[in-house]
């Protein structure tokens, strides 16, 4: 099955980056993997992006309400071409995402077919993965049988250079899909944080299905050579 990878740009790069990123994508050749780019809002306009390619964004408002200052509506990224977006990661949910919030966009995006990246994940190492349990459980409570996917991003393991074992993965993977599975979805399941050109390989052996990439898409040299070696899996 193909594999996903999403690269999450957060707040960084400028005009000439993403003119840079999207002139080296569109030349890669991929014939089984599905790349999903999500830049700032921004930088939508700059995505002059080939077949090969998808869009997706960071954030969407939670509300429909026109009385948003500041928010970006479904209809707006529509008008650009996103068709996926990130929801609830954690350096959002630090700010102002509640599970509450996130169930909340999911709902807005779905309905708006849009599909919702969720990220879900525990804080510290030490800590059990049993509140993935939970963050599934709200992020799908008031939508049906619409297409979604999860990251399984550990926050310890979020540019940190430190990356679980492939069995505390595809432990928490199981917990993810069969949350989802017990409320009648069929999810996809990403790993996210610290994924690089040196440790994808061994990740790959993984449950996942593809990864939500950080810091490692800004490289893109590195992202490219990734790129290829999990398209030729
Ligand atoms: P990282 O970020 O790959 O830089 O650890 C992943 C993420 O925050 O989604």
């Amino acid at each position: 099955m193909h594999k996903l990878i999403v690269a999450n740009y957060k707040m960084n790069g400028d005009k000439s980056t993403y003119l840079s990123i999207v002139r080296k994508l569109n030349k890669v050749k991929v014939s089984d993997a599905k790349i999903i780019l999500c830049p700032p809002f921004v930088y939508l306009p700059f995505f002059k992006i080939k077949k090969h390619l998808n869009l997706g964004v960071q954030d969407i408002s939670n509300s429909v309400n026109n009385k948003s200052t500041s928010q970006i509506s479904p209809k707006m990224l529509s008008e650009f071409g996103v068709k996926y977006v990130i929801i609830g990661h954690s350096e959002r949910r630090a700010i102002y995402d509640t599970d509450i919030i996130v169930m909340e966009k999911v709902k807005v995006a779905t309905d708006h077919d849009i599909i919702p990246i969720v990220c879900v994940g525990e804080e510290k190492k030490s800590h059990k993965i049993d509140i993935l349990v939970d963050q599934v459980t709200s992020a799908l409570s008031q939508i049906k049988g619409k297409s979604i996917i999860f990251a399984y991003e550990p926050i310890w393991a979020i540019g940190s250079g430190e990356v679980p074992t492939v069995s505390r993965i595809n432990k928490a993977i199981k917990v993810i899909k069969d949350s989802a599975n017990s409320l009648g979805f069929d999810v996809k399941v990403l790993y996210g944080g610290s994924v690089n050109g040196d440790n994808y390989k061994e990740l790959l052996t993984s449950n996942a299905d593809g990864f939500l990439c950080g810091g490692v898409s800004l490289k893109i040299d590195e992202f490219v050579e990734m790129i290829k070696g999990i398209d030729n899996e």
